[in-house]
C-alpha cells in the first residue's frame, strides 16, 4: 500500500516535471559569431528559412544571431519564415558618444527581437563584468529586446569543483531583477566546451541546469524560474543534440560552429525532443 503510494507519488512528480518542460518552448539559437561575409550570411539565412518552412508547424522556436553589418540583409533573407533575428551584443545606452558600439534601439530598428549578452568570448575579450552585463540586459529589456544571458565556468574552475559557485555568482550578478521568463533566456555554456568538440556528460549538464533554476528561483521567484528557458551551449551538433535537448532542465541550445551549416543547424532541431 505504502509502496504503491510512493510509486504513484513519484510518477505524479515526473508528470509535473514533464509538464513544466512542455510549457517551455525549446529555443534553437544560432550564434554566428564573427563569421561570414554578406553573401555567406544571406545564403545561410535563405537555407535556414527554406528548411524551417518545410518543417511546417513545430513546437520549436528558431533564432539566428549574425554579425552586426549583415543584420538587415539576413532579416530580408528570412522573410516569411518563423526564424527570429538577434544580435550578439549591445551597449547599455540608447545613443551617444560610444565609438564602435551599437545601441539596443538600433537593433530593434533593423528587426532584432533578441540579443545575446555576456557571452564568455565577450567576458574574456572585452573584460565584460557581471555588472556591465546586467546594465546591458536592463537596457535591452527597456528597449523591447529579449536577452540571452550567458554564463559558464572555465576548465580550471571546473577542475577545482567551482562550476556551480561560478554560475551562481554570474547569475546573481548579471541577471537583473527585472528579468522574467518572457524577456530573458539563460545560456549555460562551459567555456572549455565552446568550439572544442568537448562536452560535459548529460548528467553534469542536467545537474548544473537544475542548480541554475534553483538560483533563479531564489532570485526571481519559483514561478518565473520554472518558466524561464535555460539553453545549453558548447559543441552542440546533430549527433549529441538529442542527449542534451531531452534533459529535464534543458530548454534549447545556443549553437556556434554547427549553426553555420544549414544541415547541421536543422539536424540539431530535428533531434530536439521534449
Ligand atoms: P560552439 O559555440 O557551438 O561552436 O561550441 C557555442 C557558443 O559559443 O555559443
Amino acid at each position: 500500500m505504502l509502496k504503491s503510494f510512493f510509486i504513484r507519488a513519484n510518477k505524479d512528480e515526473t508528470n509535473i516535471k514533464k509538464g513544466k518542460k512542455m510549457a517551455r518552448k525549446l529555443l534553437i539559437a544560432g550564434n554566428w559569431k564573427m563569421n561570414g561575409l554578406l553573401k555567406d550570411g544571406v545564403d545561410l539565412a535563405k537555407g535556414v528559412a527554406a528548411e524551417v518552412k518545410s518543417l511546417g508547424k513545430t513546437d520549436l522556436e528558431f533564432l539566428v544571431c549574425p554579425p552586426f553589418p549583415i543584420l538587415t540583409f539576413v532579416k530580408k533573407a528570412l522573410r516569411g519564415a518563423k526564424v527570429a533575428l538577434g544580435a550578439q551584443d549591445c551597449h547599455f545606452d540608447v545613443k551617444g558618444a560610444h565609438t564602435g558600439d551599437v545601441s539596443p534601439v538600433m537593433l530593434t530598428d533593423v528587426g532584432c527581437t533578441y540579443v545575446i549578452l555576456g557571452h564568455s568570448e565577450r567576458r574574456a575579450d572585452h573584460d565584460e563584468s557581471n555588472e556591465l552585463i546586467s546594465k546591458k540586459t536592463i537596457a535591452a529589456h527597456q528597449n523591447g529586446l529579449k536577452t540571452i544571458v550567458c554564463i559558464g565556468e572555465t576548465e580550471a574552475e571546473r577542475d577545482e569543483g567551482k562550476t556551480i559557485d561560478v554560475c551562481t555568482k554570474q547569475i546573481l550578478g548579471s541577471v537583473p531583477s527585472c528579468a522574467d521568463a518572457k524577456n530573458t533566456v539563460i545560456a549555460y555554456e562551459p567555456v572549455w566546451a565552446i568550439g572544442t568538440g568537448k562536452t560535459p556528460t548529460s548528467k553534469d549538464v542536467q545537474e548544473v541546469h537544475a542548480a541554475i533554476r534553483k538560483v533563479l528561483s531564489k532570485k526571481l521567484g519559483k514561478s518565473i524560474a520554472n518558466k524561464m528557458r535555460i539553453l545549453y551551449g558548447g559543441s552542440v551538433k546533430p549527433s549529441n543534440a538529442k542527449e542534451f535537448l531531452s534533459l529535464e532542465d534543458v530548454d534549447g541550445a545556443l549553437i556556434g560552429g554547427a549553426s553555420l551549416k544549414v544541415e547541421d543547424f536543422l539536424g540539431i532541431a530535428k533531434n530536439a525532443v521534449k
